[in-house]
């Protein structure tokens, strides 16, 4: 398609560099340039435009975007910033524009902007959910990937899930992806990235969900710092509908600073000999603590039946989201690089985690 581009920054200098990356191509138009939002508003209608690459490091520009949604309903808004600020690019979408790219920005990753924004993320609340365990072998990963396979199947929508159990690389085997690029080079290099770049980072599952996935080595863990995988986890959320993330077991800073940051914290445990029940008990304040200040917390037991589950709530004076039974073989088959096809339909366990991704996506 032919686009007839307006570009709207306070800055000649930028409107020049923007419009220097269209020069040679027939595809592209600059129509028309502005300053101001309001004469953008005002005027550009004469040269029906599809695209507008606005400033939004300017805040009047940012709260105008409604109006273009509003005026030219048809064209492709995109914001362009001096640097990454995640706050903006939520609000850009919020506001009905696609997304942002960082300024300067070439022709190529132009096309592969729209191409990638125009996934149907515009004017949806991206949602984060977060997996903690106070101990390890919760059934946290094995939940996981099945969730994000539900949730993808049932809704159609984009399914990030980040392996940040830093330790191990479980997700990729779960898929039976080869971690060529991972969360160590995410981390490394966000500052760098555009969402365009960040999102080869996460490699393709199915054709809905993609995996960042965890550090080659364990050693390699020790290069991932809380902030820059923060940086990471507020891109993404501008890429896909779901972001899932698997934390390493156990409380430490990290952990529960990604709770924190999610929308929804699942709280994870498996029984095994009993005693799981008594960790999950020593989980409950932080998780009174966080239901205190708002967040949303679920308790998801793996391994128990329907009938066990009221004599756990009792023990644990809390509520208990979902218990999923145990299905040891069907699980281990599945884990051991199958799990993409899916658990067996009509097994007791696929139905648990479709019922848990539906209530998921209906508590958006
Ligand atoms: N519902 C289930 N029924 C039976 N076995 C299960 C179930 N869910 C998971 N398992 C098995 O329990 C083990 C641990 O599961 P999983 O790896 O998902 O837990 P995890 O909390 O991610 O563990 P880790 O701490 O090692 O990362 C695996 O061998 C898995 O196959
Ligand atoms: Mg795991």
């Amino acid at each position: 398609m032919a686009y007839n581009v307006v570009i709207v920054d306070n800055d000649d200098a930028k409107i020049s560099d923007i419009s220097t990356i269209f020069r040679r191509t027939p595809e592209y138009t600059v129509v028309s340039t502005y300053h101001e939002v309001k004469s953008a508003l005002g005027q550009s209608s004469m040269f029906k435009p599809d695209l507008f690459l606005i400033n939004v490091d300017n805040s009047g520009n940012l709260d105008a975007l409604p109006a273009f949604e509003d005026l030219f309903p048809d064209a492709i808004v995109l914001g362009t910033l001096k640097q990454w600020d995640s706050d903006i690019a939520f609000q850009v979408i919020r506001s009905g524009g696609l997304g942002c790219l960082i300024k300067p920005f070439g022709l190529d990753e132009l096309k592969n902007s729209i191409k990638l924004f125009s996934r149907g993320i515009k004017g949806v609340k991206p949602r984060l959910f977060s997996f903690f365990s106070a101990k390890g072998r919760s059934g946290k990963t094995t939940l996981i990937a099945n969730l994000a396979l539900s949730i993808a199947q049932q809704t159609g929508d984009l399914v990030a899930i980040i392996d940040a159990d830093l330790q191990f690389n479980d997700m990729a085997i779960f898929f039976d992806i080869e971690p060529t690029i991972t969360i160590v080079e995410a981390t490394r290099d966000v500052r760098f990235l555009s969402p365009t770049k960040l999102n080869s980072y996460f490699l393709p599952v199915t054709d809905k969900i993609q995996l960042l996935c965890g550090p080659k080595k364990l050693e390699y863990s020790e290069l991932i710092d809380m902030e820059s995988l923060l940086h990471v986890v507020r891109m993404a959320q501008t890429l896909f509908h779901y972001v899932l993330i698997d934390l390493p077991p156990g409380f430490s800073q990290f952990s529960t600073g990604m709770c924190e940051l999610a929308d929804d914290t699942f709280m994870c445990g498996m029984l095994n000999t009993g005693f799981e029940v008594e960790h999950m008990k020593r989980s409950m304040s932080l998780l009174n603590i966080w239901e205190h200040y708002g967040k949303k917390v679920e308790i998801v037991f793996s391994r128990v039946s329907d009938d066990l589950k009221p004599n756990i709530e009792k023990r644990l004076g809390h509520k208990i989201t979902a218990v999923m039974p145990n299905e040891f073989l069907m699980v281990s088959a599945a884990n051991s690089g199958k799990i993409r096809d899916g658990l067996d339909r009509d097994s007791l366990l696929a139905r648990k985690i479709r019922e848990l991704a539906k209530k998921i996506i209906d508590d958006g």
